[in-house]
């Protein structure tokens, strides 16, 4: 199994791209390829100036046409999610997440914006013709503590985030039936 993970944020650390470091531990686990992308993996005049011949974003849309499964984290940026990532969504090819279940992960200022993902990033992931889009994993700054270059989830954060990779998981087996779910979690789903 091939998961994409894609951090958004344009800073670094990142709150949000901590709760995809936790997330490629889990899949890593269970057994998943991880490839793990960052907006800092790209040139920044190649997003900014819409450059669709970059070598770099023809080489993430090939590495994500071979893929599984996308997982997505962003922070909340004015209400919506950050410009640098849409930068980078807006270049891939229009079935870029044909066949891919998607896990979207957000980290914001406030719990006001936590509908951030369902009504700004969502249908931007549709437009991509993503095959099933999940419930995301929203975190707020206070349930993710800072200490230098390090973060740690709150309990209740880590807890939903694992329950959140395991649906998507199990949403990857049942959209792809040869691949192999390990049977912990083929038992939880049948519980
Ligand atoms: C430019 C900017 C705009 C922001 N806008 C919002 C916002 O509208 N709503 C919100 O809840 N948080 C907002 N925040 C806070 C971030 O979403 C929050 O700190 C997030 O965890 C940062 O994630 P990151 O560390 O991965 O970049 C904003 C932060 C910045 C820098």
């Amino acid at each position: 199994m091939r998961i994409i993970t894609l951090a958004g944020s344009p800073r670094i650390p990142s709150r949000s791209a901590a709760l995809l470091n936790q997330s490629q531990h889990w899949l890593q686990q269970q057994g998943a390829e991880v490839i793990a992308y960052t907006l800092h993996d790209f040139n920044a005049q190649d997003l900014l100036y819409a450059n669709f011949d970059s070598p770099d974003i023809k080489l993430f849309a090939a590495q994500l046409a071979r893929a599984d499964g996308l997982l997505i984290a962003t922070p909340v940026y004015k209400a919506s999610f950050s410009g640098a990532l849409k930068t980078l969504l807006d270049l891939l090819p229009e079935r870029a997440l044909e066949h891919k279940v998607v896990l979207p992960l957000a980290t914001g200022g406030s719990i006001g914006h936590m509908l951030a993902v369902d009504y700004a990033l969502k249908p931007v992931l549709a437009a991509l013709k993503a095959q099933e889009v999940l419930h995301g994993v929203f975190a707020d700054d206070s349930q993710i503590q800072r200490d230098g270059e390090q973060f740690t989830l709150s309990d209740r954060v880590a807890s939903r985030l694992e329950e959140a990779l395991e649906s998507f998981y199990l949403a990857l087996g049942r959209h792809h039936p040869t691949l192999r779910i390990p049977s912990p979690l083929l038992t939880q789903q049948s519980a």
